[in-house]
């Protein structure tokens, strides 16, 4: 059942992914990351992943080992619906303090975008990246010039193919994880974070995050980020990429404000996901599109949306790599180039300290993010280029880069009558 579950979850990110298209390149607001990469040391996150410095005093299983497995969500259809009862009194503290805005759990449609019944989208209320609408604070483009390296899903089978290539080319990427698979290819896991890879959140099982509940969400953050803190030696992961790149203002909120997670989308897509699936994309489908890309304005930079699902999606970034290179585009690992180029929270890469919660290091808030004209800027490689101000006569969100001071964080007026929140298709329970 475990085997069929591990296979099931590709297949289904390839079902459900049908209707997704390229996102367009923004011609919105560019703000620049606060230089310190570190959250202040009261947000939540740091009380959750405690872990500091090279031990803790604590001895933590061999990652791949029977115990380090069966201590996180297992068994068909793996999932994490159990979370500690500090995650949810995390979770709990940000609906209280107003930070979660209260919007209905988006309703699935199978194999379709999630929909917002009597709700607009595209709404600053909703604001769902699936509508291609962009909210403060998320990465969708890399800065002039540069073009972030990511890689979806892993571990999977494209990984083994993927490492090589990359240990060969001496290539740093970001790989957005799910959680699950790292429990059943630990092996790979290990590989890519001692290449010195970012690892980043891609959920432990990949569902359309926005038709999840507040409880659910917490889940499918916290456990990943759990297996990559207890697996990597403490390091808190900085980034998480929604599958279907499917979030809207309330599971980015959560990400933010319980996990200190950025939301990172794209702004092109290969559609590699669909090499393997029947009437997909083809190799000379994604020829033409990364010609096209690669040779085209380097304003902004790209972040293209990739897989390491298969050898094929490995083979069509093989191919395409060469290209990369000849169009002088600067190729970097998206955590290189966002934020202050670290690829932790709590943590510069994977070979630098790790601090610990209580002694964090340039901890104060930074700067809230000021809304400029629509000019774009000519970033350099620290700033990124994040979304296009949504102007709310509600006010916007707090993003990472001010995260709460609780006693003085002014309350979004997000409270909305309640709309009844639908209940979550699971469709876990499908299986
Ligand atoms: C992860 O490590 C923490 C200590 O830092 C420990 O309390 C927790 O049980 C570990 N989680 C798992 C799933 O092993
Ligand atoms: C596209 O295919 C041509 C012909 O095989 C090849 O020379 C070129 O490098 C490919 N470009 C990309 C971006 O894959
Ligand atoms: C980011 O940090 C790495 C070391 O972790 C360094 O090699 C690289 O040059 C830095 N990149 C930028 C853009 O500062
Ligand atoms: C939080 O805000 C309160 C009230 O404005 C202030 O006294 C306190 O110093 C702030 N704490 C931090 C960590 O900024
Ligand atoms: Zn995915």
């Amino acid at each position: 059942m475990l085997t069929l579950t591990v296979l099931l979850l590709p297949l289904f990110s390839v079902v459900a992914a049908r209707n997704r298209h390229s996102h367009d390149h923004s011609h919105g607001v560019a703000k620049r990351l606060p230089d310190a990469w570190y959250h202040p040391d009261d947000h939540p996150v740091h009380a959750l992943f405690k872990r500091g410095g090279a031990t803790d005093g604590l001895t933590y299983p061999a990652v791949g080992s029977n115990e380090w497995t069966q201590a996180y969500p297992a068994g068909p259809p793996n999932s994490p619906k159990t979370v500690p009862a500090e995650w949810t009194a995390a979770l709990n503290d940000a609906i209280a303090r107003k930070a979660i805005p209260d919007i209905p759990v988006a309703q699935a449609n199978g194999d379709n975008n999630p929909s917002y019944p009597g709700h607009d989208p595209n709404s600053p209320e909703i604001c769902s990246a699936t509508y291609k609408c962009r909210i403060p604070g998320d990465i969708w483009d890399a800065p002039d010039g540069y073009l972030g390296i990511s890689f979806d899903d892993g571990p999977e089978q494209g990984s083994d193919a993927l490492l090589t290539f990359l240990s060969t080319n001496k290539q740093p990427v970001t790989h957005f994880m799910i959680g699950s698979n790292i429990v059943f290819m630990p092996d790979q896991f290990t590989k890519a974070f001692n290449m010195g890879n970012d690892i980043a959140v891609h959920t432990w099982t990949h569902p359309h995050m926005t038709t999840r509940t507040n409880e659910e969400v917490l889940g499918e953050l916290g456990w990943t980020i759990e297996i990559i803190h207890n697996s990597t030696g403490g390091r808190v992961p900085k980034y998480w990429r929604p599958p279907y790149g499917d979030s809207d203002v309330r599971t980015t909120a959560i990400a933010r404000e319980v996990f200190g997670l950025t939301t990172i989308i794209w702004n092109q897509d290969t559609g590699d996901w669909s090499l393997t699936a029947k009437g997909g994309t083809t190799p000379q489908a994604i020829n033409s599109s990364m010609t096209q890309w690669l040779t085209g304005s380097k304003s902004p930079g790209l972040i293209i949306l990739e897989h390491e699902l298969s050898t094929e999606s490995v083979a069509s970034f093989v191919a395409a790599y060469p290209i990369m290179q000849q169009n002088n585009w600067k190729l970097a690992s998206l955590a290189q180039l966002m934020g202050g180029n670290a690829s932790y929270q709590n943590a510069a890469n994977n070979l630098s300290p790790v601090n610990p919660a209580n002694n964090i290091l340039g901890a104060k808030s930074a700067p809230a993010p000021v809304a400029s004209s629509t000019t774009k800027s000519a970033g350099p490689p620290n700033s990124a280029k994040v979304a296009a101000q949504q102007t709310s006569a509600k006010g916007s969100p707090s993003t990472s880069a001010n995260t709460p001071n609780k006693s003085s964080a002014a309350a979004p007026s997000w409270a909305k009558p309640p709309m009844g929140l639908l209940s979550a298709i699971a469709f876990l329970s499908l299986f």
